[in-house]
């Protein structure tokens, strides 16, 4: 791929690649900051979306259609879902779905977007490849390849986070990624998304959520630092 775009929803997300990128022309779009420039190399251009979905779906909109990126990359931080994943460990999306899309009351299972012919958005194989070989490097033993559910609610419930295992299968749970895997879809863009784990979606989430955000951002980060080194 040729020039890459860097997503992240927050500040934290995006901070360690601030200082690194070179010839860098900041414009705005949307309300959204777009850093266009080259990092080790390689033509980038690196964005915080802001949180939820609506924010992502137009951030990915605009990385394609103005800054005319052929391949897109999220990074940052989510609550596990899987029971084994504990904070610190990385999920790389093998396919991502929409958690709160429901229209289970006209007979759609839910996650299922109406009349679509896809709802559950796979990852591009060689930059699910790339991720996981470059996360494995970075934290061996910490990393897991599965399905990344996104909805536009921040999970603090036990209860919800066992749902969301039993019924949809989640690894973890975030508030971006899905849109941007349906927009990537929608236009043939290849794409893969990295989530650190920062909580577990449960009753101590807001706790660990703000203890552990800026060290699971930065792991998040350096695997995508990783992945573009040596890309
Ligand atoms: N991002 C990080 N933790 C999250 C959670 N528990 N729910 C939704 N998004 C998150």
């Amino acid at each position: 791929y040729d020039k890459i775009g860097i997503i992240g929803a927050m500040k934290e997300e995006i901070a360690l690649f601030l200082g690194q990128m070179e010839q860098v022309q900041i414009s705005e779009k949307a309300k959204i900051q777009f850093m266009d420039g080259f990092f080790h190399g390689k033509k980038v251009v690196l964005c915080k979306s802001g949180v939820g979905k609506v924010n992502a779906a137009v951030t990915t909109q605009i990385l394609i259609d103005s800054f005319g990126v052929d391949a897109i990359i999220f990074t940052g931080v989510a609550g596990a879902v899987d029971p084994g994943l504990n904070v610190g460990d990385i999920v790389v999306a093998s396919e991502l779905l929409q958690h709160d899309m429901d229209v289970t009351a006209l007979g759609f299972p839910r996650g299922t977007i109406p009349f679509e012919d896809i709802s559950l958005f796979v990852t591009d194989e060689r930059l699910r490849q790339a991720a996981v070989e470059a996360s494995t490097e970075l934290f061996p033993g910490r990393v897991h390849v599965g399905r990344i559910l996104s909805g536009d609610q921040f999970i603090a419930s036990r209860e919800t986070v066992a749902k969301l295992y039993s019924e949809l299968q989640g690894a973890c749970t975030e508030m971006e990624g899905a849109a941007v895997a349906q927009v990537c879809a929608m236009n043939s863009i290849p794409q893969v998304v990295i989530r650190s784990m920062s909580d577990k979606a449960d009753g101590s989430a807001e706790v660990n959520f703000a203890e552990f955000t800026v060290l699971a951002s930065e792991n998040s980060s350096r695997i995508v630092n990783h992945i573009l080194k040596n890309w």
